[in-house]
């Protein structure tokens, strides 16, 4: 009898030493980092708010070493979060990077440039290449990384060009003269050819460009992007899709909705990603500067992908109107992926506390710390597609029937929606705008969850006011 359990033991050793190994050998974990914003101005003991960074736009500074919750980042928080990124991962297996490198500024002309916007390009570029020598870098095209902000032409340009320069050795060469071209371009994300990663230029859709205007096809992008995907389908490739602007609303702005793309394009990604989802297994997008999530779904509601919005580096609080707070820590996203599938298991994400980094004598890589896990936080057993649906699904559900009993996944994702630096509670305004930016990417639907939420579905503590005044009625009429 004893004999037997303890060869029972050993099988299961083995089997369970057989398990772990085949998992870690087919998991890969890669970076993704965005909207770093160098000010280069800032100086911690700048006598006014404007002279301590231009980024705050004259509001009130409280300047630290590592930065300033109103400002663009410094550069010793940017190269802070370059090796942090290194001591907590130095061998990922490559690293996105989506964007927005130059300060936010009302003064364009004064503090930028074409030549400022490139030079901080170049800078950042710099840092990255001497922290990861070895490691590939997928970079998108943000719109502060163009002079003026976010006027983009198709066709090319010579920043464009200059950009492509920079990064010529972490292309390939088809890849150089695309994004030289037009800003995207796509590569073999493995040497078999299964996997592809897409990397647009989603400037050409956002309605602050004005060199385009919203009609038509800028640079040809949507047909390129569903030839690609069109060619992955029939290849049985799987592809990672990364970019910058995202399609709809930022949950932040909870005055009136804003939405980034023009409509007409709004409705044309929507329906090319509806097209492909089989073949995109992730989405990897910034300019929120937050960290949320988007579904996008059938035309029978179910989900069928989704899009993942990395926080910035940048600290700097927003001048959209309605934003409540709106900065947010510096963070930086790891991800766990299935190398075999591009199945996407879990993230890490790390930040940088700024208030306290900034009371530290000597702060650096070490003062950025774990700040969530996908899969514990929300409860999830991957960071899939489906696992977010079934999550989006669950909070909206809840809040919506009750906003005083949204789940405590709500309560979390509030939390690290701004990298755990905005601790106020999201009231029922805050949770709409949300749940509805998060579920809901095309307008019409989007309208459609702002005007009816909390009006689908029974409300039980509606229903038993409602009750009970109706039985006081009853009784006082009669
Ligand atoms: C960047 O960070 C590294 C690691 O902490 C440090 O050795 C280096 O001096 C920093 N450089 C600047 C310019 O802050
Ligand atoms: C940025 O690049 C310019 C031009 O190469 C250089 O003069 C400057 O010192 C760099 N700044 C930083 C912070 O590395
Ligand atoms: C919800 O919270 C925001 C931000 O704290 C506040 O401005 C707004 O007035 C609140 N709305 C309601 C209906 O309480
Ligand atoms: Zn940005
Ligand atoms: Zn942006």
């Amino acid at each position: 009898m004893r004999y037997r359990a303890r060869w029972i033991c050993s099988l299961f050793f083995v089997y369970t030493m057989l398990v772990l190994n085949a998992r870690s050998q087919n998991t890969g974990t890669f970076w993704h980092i965005s909207d770093h914003h160098l000010d280069p101005y800032y100086t911690e003991n700048g006598q006014t708010p404007m002279e301590v960074c231009p980024s705050s736009y004259g509001r009130q500074t409280d300047a630290g070493p590592l930065g300033d919750y109103v400002c663009d980042s410094p550069w010793k928080l940017i190269n802070s979060s370059a090796y942090a990124m290194k001591k907590i991962e130095p061998n990922p297996d490559f690293i996105i990077w989506t964007g927005d490198d130059s300060l936010h500024t009302a003064d364009q002309d004064k503090y930028l440039g074409v030549d400022k916007v490139i030079e901080i390009v170049g800078n950042i570029t710099a840092l990255l290449r001497e922290v990861f020598p070895d490691t590939k870098f997928y970079p998108a095209l943000g719109n502060h990384d163009y002079h003026p902000k976010s006027q983009i032409p198709p066709g090319g340009s010579a920043m464009l060009t200059a950009f492509a320069n920079i990064w010529q050795d972490w292309l390939t060469a088809d890849a150089y003269e695309s994004f030289k071209r037009e800003g995207y371009y796509k590569e073999n994300l493995d040497p078999n050819g299964k996997h592809v990663l897409i990397a647009l230029n989603s400037n050409f859709w956002y309605d602050s460009n004005k060199v385009v205007d919203g009609t038509g096809d800028p640079g040809g992008e949507f047909a390129w992007l569903e030839e690609s995907l069109k060619s992955a389908s029939q290849n049985s490739q799987k592809v990672f899709i990364i970019g910058h602007v995202p399609p709809g609303y930022f949950e932040l702005a909870a005055n009136s909705p804003k939405r980034w793309f023009y409509p007409e394009y709004n409705k044309r990604f929507i329906s090319i990603i509806q097209t492909y989802a089989d073949v995109i297994s992730g989405q990897f997008f910034g300019h929120h500067h937050s960290d949320t999530f988007k579904i996008f779904k059938d035309g029978s509601g179910n989900t069928i992908a989704s899009m993942l919005l990395t926080p910035a580096v940048t600290p700097w609080r927003t001048t959209l109107p309605g934003v409540n707070k709106g900065s947010n820590n510096p963070a930086i996203r790891l991800f766990e992926y299935n190398k075999d599938t591009l199945f996407l298991k879990d993230f890490q994400q790390y930040y940088l506390n700024l208030e306290e980094a900034n009371t530290e004598t000597s702060a650096d890589e070490d003062s950025w710390k774990l700040e969530y896990r996908a899969t514990e936080s929300y409860n999830i057993p991957d960071v899939s597609t489906t696992s977010w649906g079934t999550l989006a699904k669950k909070m909206r559900d809840k809040c919506e029937a009750d906003s005083s009993d949204c789940p405590k996944e709500f309560t979390l994702y509030q939390l690290h929606n701004s990298a755990s630096y905005n601790t106020d509670p999201c009231n029922e305004t805050c949770q709409r705008f949300q749940l509805c930016a998060i579920t809901e990417q095309d307008i019409e639907q989007y309208e459609l969850c702002q005007e009816k939420w909390g009006s689908a579905g029974f409300n039980p503590v509606v229903s038993v006011y409602a009750l009970a005044i109706g039985i006081l009625f009853y009784f006082l009429i009669v």
